[in-house]
């Protein structure tokens, strides 16, 4: 098979991203919140699912992804586990469960694992946060890093601009991406920082490190379904690829439905009993 090829039957595990970096073959990852949408995407040959707390902006209409509860990362989690057969999927642990506290942060990806049956889980931050992601993978939950912009502390940063830019940041990045890299994750997210660094980070490591916002030179790319479907049309950063206009589309058919209902034309006789 020649790289770049969905095979469709074979089931995505951590193990086998690594496989695919290793080969040079590029990793697709997209966000799901719910069963019908993770359906869609499994069927069509993503390789991972992520269930982003992106959930807090794009599901529940929350100014950042802070408020998002534990409850409701497993309830989407377990909704997106029933939609997929193929792709790895892998659940975001939010904001105030595992920072600071190791044994907290086992809890909170025990709870993960067990309730949602995801396959692993993302954890934003590096040095900071070295113990708790110790103490998950000590339990044997794969953990994937999530290193640059990191959203959950937008309240830090102030702004959602590109990070790392300046060298200070640009070194603890790299060496908080090997860090983690050391101590056991099977991938890292990058985001919004310069495609060079990123570069550099991914030829630098042997796991595979997955960009949004973060250039091309990387192995493999994520983006939030809402906004790549063009769902949600708030949100236009440089780096976005629309392939859809869906929230068009649903706003053209949900007007011909109103018209229909108007007007007496739906339902027909055909569509009744
Ligand atoms: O929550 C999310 O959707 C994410 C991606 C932007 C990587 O963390």
């Amino acid at each position: 098979m020649s790289t770049n090829t969905v095979d469709n039957n074979r089931k995505v595990t951590t193990r086998r991203l690594v496989e695919m970096k290793a080969r040079g073959e590029k990793i697709s990852m997209l966000t799901a919140y719910d069963y019908s949408s993770a359906k869609i995407l499994d069927e069509a040959g993503i390789d991972v699912i992520l269930v982003g707390d992106s959930a807090s902006n794009v599901m529940a209409g929350n100014v950042t992804t802070l408020p998002i509860t534990l409850d409701q990362m497993i309830y989407h989690a377990k909704s997106v586990m029933k939609g997929t057969k193929r792709a790895l999927v892998i659940c975001d642990m939010p904001f105030g469960t595992y920072q600071g506290n190791p044994m907290e942060a086992l809890a909170s990806a025990i709870r993960i694992m067990k309730e949602s049956h995801a396959e692993a889980v993302k954890i934003e931050g590096g040095s900071e946060i070295r113990e708790s992601v110790e103490r998950i993978l000590s339990a044997g939950i794969p953990v994937m890093g999530h290193l640059g912009l990191t959203p959950q502390s937008i309240n830090k940063f102030g702004t959602y601009n590109v990070r790392a830019r300046e060298k200070e940041e640009a070194d603890k990045l790299i060496a908080d991406a090997k860090m983690l890299e050391e101590i056991g994750c099977f991938g890292i997210v990058l985001e919004k920082i310069p495609a060079e660094l990123a570069g550099r980070v991914a030829a630098e490591l042997n796991i595979p490190v997955i960009g949004i916002g973060a250039g091309g030179q990387v192995d493999g790319q994520v983006l939030v379904m809402h906004d790549m479907l063009g769902i949600n049309k708030g949100f236009s950063p440089r780096f976005l690829r629309r392939y859809a206009d869906l929230a068009d589309v649903m706003h053209q058919a949900v007007g011909n439905y109103i018209q229909d209902v108007k007007s007496g034309d739906f339902p027909s006789e055909a569509e009744s009993y």
